[in-house]
């Protein structure tokens, strides 16, 4: 990573996205040479942008990976893979469950969950797949607000070597390639749309790297994360016309007493949230009509397995969060 203070924004304002990705594919191509370059796409805005500019840089010399963790949503590996696919971007799928579900076993306290998840993917898995590859350099998709975050002491490590363990310099001599890390979001956006990344991805609503972990409260397990993938997956086709900022489902830990065919049914509970926000920093719960939240809760009790309530959030962020961990 280049010096943190070395770096300027480039403004929305400011921004010639043509130009933009003309001087990175330049850049890009300049420092790999004949070389092999390697990244790991989540199909989330950032690492699709670079997974594109890296792709027309580079072509064949870039070696792209969607690490398959078992925590994505409902036929995201196979989706984005795809659609990459029919970009002309190959896309290896590295099957990665039983590494995170290992790491993930026992864990309840939402820190040790999150950290988890990362040591996971940077030491044990992407850093595996980076030494066998013997690729000399990587792309990652280092944003402006991440800069920030690191200077602001919010997030502990932004640099991809140092989260391998590996002081990569001296060991191997890999060189680190962060074409966006001059723009914000919004900029990000406005460069997919330029590279004519379909708009699903450059306009996706937000969706945090731990993914369904993140709404899991208690043990990830695999059970568990397929009850909630269900659930989101109803969440996100009933409410995909709204015009909120995020919308998502939580499983919770508590069991409740439900009925069933006339029988006791100690059953799972599920928590649907729906916000209405500019910036993930402050948000409010979208007024929802009444029939679409009851329809909601009739849909999740009846296809999802196990769950006996569904439950909406009327919580303002703050004291809630976005997300349930
Ligand atoms: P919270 O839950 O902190 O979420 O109110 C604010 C916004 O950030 C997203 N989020 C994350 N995104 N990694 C991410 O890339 C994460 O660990 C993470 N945690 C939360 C969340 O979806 C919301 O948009």
């Amino acid at each position: 990573m280049q010096k943190l203070s070395d770096i300027k924004e480039i403004k929305l304002e400011d921004l010639k996205p043509d130009a933009f990705i003309k001087q990175q594919i330049k850049e890009i191509s300049a420092a790999v040479g004949k070389g092999v370059a390697i990244n790991a796409l989540s199909g989330g805005v950032d690492s699709s942008v670079v997974t594109m500019l890296g792709h027309r840089a580079l072509g064949d010399h870039l070696r792209t990976v969607f690490i398959e963790n078992g925590i994505m949503r409902e036929g995201e590996p196979e989706r984005v893979v795809k659609l990459f696919k029919g970009l002309g971007v190959k896309v290896e799928l590295v099957d990665a469950k039983k590494e995170f579900f290992g790491a993930l076993k026992g864990l309840v306290d939402p820190e040790e969950k999150r950290e988890a998840i990362t040591q996971t993917f940077y030491k044990t898995v992407f850093g595996r797949i980076v030494r066998e590859s013997k690729a000399k350099y990587l792309l990652q998709g280092t944003n402006y607000t991440d800069v920030e975050e690191t200077v602001a002491g919010i997030k502990r490590q932004h640099n991809i070597l140092e989260q391998l363990g590996i002081d990569t310099k001296k060991e191997f001599g890999y060189q680190v390639l962060e074409p966006i890390i001059q723009l914000r979001k919004t900029a990000v956006r406005k460069v997919g749309k330029a590279l004519e990344v379909p708009e699903e991805i450059y306009n996706r609503p937000p969706f945090p790297g731990p993914a369904l972990a993140t709404r899991v409260i208690g043990e990830v397990t695999p059970k568990r994360v397929a009850t909630v993938r269900k659930a989101t997956a109803i969440v996100e086709e009933e409410l995909q016309g709204t015009k909120a900022f995020q919308w998502l489902a939580i499983l919770h830990q508590d069991k409740v007493t439900g009925i069933r065919a006339n029988k006791r049914d100690f059953g799972q509970q599920i928590e649907v949230r729906c916000w209405d926000s500019k910036d993930a920093v402050t948000g409010t719960p979208t007024e929802l009509p009444f029939e679409t939240l009851t329809r909601l809760a009739d849909r999740i009790t009846s296809e999802v397995p196990g769950v006996v309530s569904v439950t909406y959030n009327v919580t303002k962020k703050p004291p809630s969060t976005i997300e349930a961990i």
